[in-house]
């Protein structure tokens, strides 16, 4: 089957949904599955799923359903987790520990090479492994070692000139957890945002729209 040249973003946005799914069933030893079971399981429509994967090819095959270690792999390699991009975080506050610490960042294609904060008391602290640096040493650090991404994790006030600094710096992506719209102002950047309060006000409408 012949790849679309041009996915759309709501198709991309569910590959990593797939790809967790995936993982599971993987892990749990099932080698197959038909597109009905997968949509009984994801809880999307079994055509959404046939539309969705043959965007890129279609890896399945008619009356066997998805091979599931050949499809896991294949979104892997879409989404890129087997790349090791080097990133950095920036904010070792209470967010920034917390992903730091939790995020399997190298499971998704990123390797977390440093740290940094404006707070001189957190300069030499480590998490997992890797050394809070002071912001200061930003510009040395990424001349040296070429970060691809950044995770921003400081307050609003502070992003856009933390970001200007990044862009100087080469740095063409951020997984953004601050509420600043850096996209407005850096259209060439790739930015994903992440709003916890987005999805828990989704929460509230679903609860209070049952009917
Ligand atoms: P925090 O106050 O615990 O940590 C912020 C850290 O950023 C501090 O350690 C501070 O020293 C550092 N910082 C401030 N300006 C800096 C700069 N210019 N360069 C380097 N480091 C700098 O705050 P917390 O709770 O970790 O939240 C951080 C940000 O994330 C806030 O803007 C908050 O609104 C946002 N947030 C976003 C969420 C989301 O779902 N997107 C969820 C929770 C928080």
């Amino acid at each position: 089957m012949k790849k679309n040249t041009y996915i759309s973003l709501p198709v991309i946005k569910r590959l990593p949904r797939y790809y967790r799914f995936l993982g599971v069933l993987r892990k749990n030893g099932i080698e197959k599955i038909s597109s009905n079971e997968l949509s009984r399981r994801m809880g999307l429509t079994a055509s959404q799923i046939r539309q969705d994967l043959n965007c890129f090819g279609g890896f399945g095959q008619q009356g066997y359903g998805y091979n599931i270690e050949q499809l896991y792999n294949e979104i892997g390699k879409i989404l890129g987790v087997d790349k090791n991009t080097p990133t950095i975080l920036i904010g070792a506050g209470n967010l920034g520990r917390a992903i730091a610490s939790h995020m399997s960042f190298s499971e998704r294609g990123f390797d977390l090479i440093g740290v940094f904060d404006k707070n001189e008391a957190l300069a030499g602290q480590m998490i997992k492994g890797i050394p809070i640096r002071h912001i200061s040493g930003l510009y040395n650090f990424c001349k040296d070692n070429s970060p691809v991404v950044a995770v921003l994790c400081i307050p609003e006030d502070s992003a856009k000139e933390i970001v200007e600094q990044l862009v100087n710096l080469n740095v063409k992506g951020i997984w953004n957890f601050t509420h600043y719209n850096i996209s407005a102002d850096f259209p060439s950047l790739s930015v994903e945002n992440v709003h916890l309060s987005d999805s828990l006000m989704t929460l509230s409408y679903q609860l209070n729209n049952k009917d």
